[in-house]
């Protein structure tokens, strides 16, 4: 039967697509580490779960589209707690950062249009421009430059007459590279320039490093109506599994039309959101805790790393993920060997190949994204067992 060229044209993601070698490993009885995806291993707050478990409505009804009303509440609070100044109008409560993303890509962009992206950026960007059908300009950061943000200049030269917006995360996935101040304030000059968007996805803004504050672009007190914020509550409360995300900007007939969007799926999850209403219950100390748990994961990986021949990895300082160059020709072509032809004490890890983070042709071949949110041991042994694999896979191939 007939399929559509668009879902033909979609590319699977990266950090799942290698579920099938995965299997080959598992079947043998190899235990995969998955470095391959940002699913914290750090527990849930408990007076997050509890709100649910003391859930007593008898129907479980639909949410209004654009969230429930206390956990829009909620959100205006929290957002107000961190020096945002948001009214209920200014946001709508998403299935995840993911539909926030897709929402603002549909809401700024016609058919065709474009958005700039530095790259290398988070991979399933790519599946929501699929959808939307809109096309990704994406602009190199490099490595060697720890993928500082690009230059104005550089983000211009790739401005269009089809150019909406520029995208970015801050803390980024997959660098880990957090922008400053001054580097924002070039975008939101340039975008005012252009009449661009700026969207601006801060999914892991409490998780930065080196006595780095949180910060979010709001922080700038620009013009804020050609901003747009994507937030979720994934990672921030390692409540992945939630998907409960925001679309919030002061561009009141942007919002408008985004509720159309959120009206036509109806609403998210009740549930969720009723967890949602809970958080800011959740101790400080849970993000303080859980903030010194990364950057211990993040010193260990790297220090693991800088121990390995041939590799080379930049120094991320925030979200939980790290670009590594390793020393082979196709980052790919290992990632797949690996699971299915090698373990090391019966161990193997799951990477997810870079190639799609750049979005580039030819760029990103050698390397990997690693996400460091597991336990120090597991991922010094992670890198152990990298080592031991790049070693063999050399001598087969190279
Ligand atoms: C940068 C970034 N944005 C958005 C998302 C989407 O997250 P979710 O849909 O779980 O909120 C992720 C998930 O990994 C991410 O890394």
């Amino acid at each position: 039967m007939f399929q559509s060229k668009r879902i033909n044209k979609m590319e699977c993601s990266p950090i799942r697509k290698l579920a099938e070698f995965e299997a080959i490993a598992k079947k043998k009885g190899v235990e995969v580490i998955h470095l391959n995806i940002g699913q914290p291993d750090v527990a849930t707050p408990v007076s997050m779960l509890d709100a649910v478990r003391k859930f007593d409505g008898t129907v479980l009804k639909y949410a209004d589209s654009r969230g429930l009303p206390s956990t829009v509440d909620t959100f205006i609070k929290y957002y107000s707690k961190i020096g945002i100044d948001f009214e209920a109008r200014d946001m709508v409560v998403t299935n995840g950062g993911s539909e926030a993303l897709l929402f603002a890509f549909i809401a700024t962009c016609d058919i065709g249009d474009e958005i700039i992206v530095p790259a290398p950026y988070y991979s399933n960007y790519n599946s929501f421009a699929d959808i939307a059908n809109v096309k990704f300009n994406p602009v190199l950061s490099t490595l060697e430059e720890d993928y500082k943000l690009p230059s104005a200049a550089d983000l211009e030269k790739a401005i269009t007459d089809k150019t909406k917006a520029i995208l970015f995360s801050n803390p980024c996935n997959p660098t880990g590279a957090v922008y400053t101040h001054e580097e924002l304030m070039e975008v939101l000059n340039l975008a005012k320039k252009h009449d661009l968007y700026v969207i601006s996805d801060e999914v892991y803004r409490e998780y930065v490093y080196d006595g780095l504050k949180p910060m979010s672009i709001y922080d700038l007190n620009y013009e804020t109506d050609r901003i747009i914020l994507i937030d979720s509550l994934s990672k921030r409360y390692s409540a992945c599994g939630a998907r409960v995300g925001i679309i919030a900007s002061k561009n009141r007939e942007l919002m408008d039309n985004v509720l159309k969007l959120g009206q036509s799926r109806l609403s998210i999850p009740t549930l969720e959101q009723v967890m949602a209403s809970s958080i800011l219950e959740v101790p400080e100390e849970y993000i303080v805790e859980t903030q010194k748990l990364y950057e211990r994961r993040r010193n260990a990986v790297i220090d693991a790393l800088s121990k390995v021949e041939g590799v080379k990895c930049s120094n991320p300082r925030g979200a939980f993920y790290i670009m590594v160059r390793l020393p082979v020709k196709d980052s790919d072509h290992f990632a797949k060997w690996i699971l299915s032809d090698f373990d090391y004490e019966g161990k193997t890890v799951m990477v997810a190949p870079a190639a799609k983070f750049y979005g580039i042709e030819d760029y990103g071949l050698n390397e990997v994204r690693l996400s460091y949110c597991l336990d120090e041991a597991v991922l010094v042994n992670a890198v152990n067992i990298l080592e031991k694999a790049l070693i063999e896979y050399k001598k087969i191939y190279e």
